[in-house]
């Protein structure tokens, strides 16, 4: 994998943090790829070692640096100005332009007038009202399961409930959600980390986009209350949206919300699996679980990192990034941080909420947060009402989207 250059910013064992060595570069490599599937398939001992060891990490081999450090990736997420999401936010060649004009690849102005447009569906209000919808979707899908004995809940259950529920949100008819979903799928595979499915996922990108242009047309014949709606006749400084825009936003809104949402649940379900202790909890005192899709969404998070592209020179931790740099914005090592989470990998549903990093932060700040939130408090207060002791019945396996910690397979009996 060519050769990698640690730069070292404080010794492991000074509790002073930022007593850098300046620009020293260590000649022991420490290779951190976020691409390989040693690091999707367990990246905590990667991330212990870089907040520890290397706060501000150089990888130019990939071409990349690294924050992990709660405060670093703070700040940087809410610094768009010198962390500039206009070149992308992915690591992976060739996903941006595939997806085409969005808001998380866009600075402001533009980006605030787009989230404008679609910010109004995900109010909190709004987002209560959506509840009955969510569970109703949740005991459908678990009462399917529980009649099977079990089944694969990464699948059936965490891996349709957003999609579902994102569907009637952009007005999407649900007799299309399968097609719409294994596009989606074939389009992520982009993210694996390998470059063997790249035509199947611009094939898929294609469709996908031709699956909305339709939908977009619709609705300007005959407009709803629905997302989609909202696009296509939208305006922007009098302007309607160019159709590129439409689609972009379409592609990103109904990805955005699905694998990271599921992910939320099915990591949830498995490390409640794993954590008895834990799970007595929860099921003895329901109104808990709000509480423990936070500490979840700590401690694995749905999305694991960002990136962003330096628009100016950057020195810290006695190094200094150059401009036109990408940055990776660490947030799975960020709420692992020890200098910001108490004893941070531990899973406790009872620690004290504080500010995560889950959602990203500044004006990128995921939208969908108060949907994702209900979606996860909705499911796990399902699971704990009809199937209390359900049980791991085989081994899970791990989803590979460079940017996410999720599960493709979660075996359960209930
Ligand atoms: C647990 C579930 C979710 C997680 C962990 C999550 C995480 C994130 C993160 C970290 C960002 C910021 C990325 C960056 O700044 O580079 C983001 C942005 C975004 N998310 Fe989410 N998300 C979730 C659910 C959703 C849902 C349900 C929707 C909508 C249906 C959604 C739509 C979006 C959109 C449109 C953006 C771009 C916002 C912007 O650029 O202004 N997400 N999300």
């Amino acid at each position: 994998m060519g050769y990698f250059v640690g730069v070292l910013g404080h010794a492991a064992a000074s509790p002073g943090l930022d007593r850098a060595s300046p620009g020293r570069i260590e000649s022991a490599p420490f290779d951190y790829n976020p691409l390989s599937k040693q690091v999707q398939d367990d990246p905590y001992p990667f991330y212990r070692r870089l907040t520890a060891d290397y706060p501000l990490y150089h990888n130019p081999g990939m071409g990349f640096w690294a924050l992990s450090r709660y405060d670093d990736v703070r700040a940087a997420f809410r610094d768009w100005r010198t962390y500039s999401s206009a070149e992308g936010v992915n690591l992976e060649p060739g996903f941006t332009e595939m997806i085409g004009p969005e808001i998380l690849n866009m600075d402001p102005p533009r980006h605030d007038q787009l989230r404008r447009l679609i910010g109004h569906h995900f109010t909190l209000s709004r987002v209560r009202s959506y509840e009955p919808m969510v569970r109703e979707f949740a005991v459908r899908l678990l009462t399917a399961l529980i009649a099977e004995g079990g089944g694969d809940f990464a699948a059936d259950f965490a891996g349709r409930l957003p999609v579902l529920t994102i569907c009637r949100l952009m007005g999407i008819p649900l007799e299309d959600e399968a097609t719409v979903r294994s596009l989606a799928h074939d389009m992520l595979l982009a993210l694996s980390g390998s470059d063997e499915h790249q035509a199947t996922s611009a094939a898929a990108g294609k469709e996908l986009s031709g699956y909305f242009a339709s939908q977009v047309s619709r609705r300007r014949d005959s407009p709803g209350d629905d997302l989609i709606s909202s696009l296509a006749n939208g305006r922007i400084e009098g302007e309607p949206l160019p159709a590129e825009e439409i689609f972009g936003m379409c592609l990103i809104v109904y990805l955005a919300g699905n694998t990271t949402t599921s992910a939320l649940i099915s990591n949830g379900l498995l490390c409640l699996a794993r954590h008895p202790e834990q799970r007595a909890a929860l099921s003895g005192d329901p109104g808990l679980i709000e509480n423990a899709v936070e500490e979840l969404l700590r401690y694995e998070s749905p999305v694991q990192w960002s990136s962003r592209v330096t628009t100016r020179m950057v020195a810290m931790h006695g190094l200094e990034v150059p401009a036109g740099e990408r940055v990776m914005l660490l947030i799975g090592a960020a709420q692992r941080d020890p200098r910001e989470w108490e004893d941070p990998d531990s899973l406790d549903v009872r620690r004290p909420p504080q500010r995560l990093l889950a959602f990203g932060d500044g004006v990128h700040r995921c939208v969908g947060a108060p949907l994702a939130r209900l979606e996860g408090r909705v499911a796990f207060e399902e699971v704990f009402r009809r199937m209390p002791s359900y049980s791991l019945a085989g081994e899970p396996q791990r989803v590979y989207i460079s940017t996410e910690r999720g599960l493709a397979g979660l075996p359960l009996a209930v």
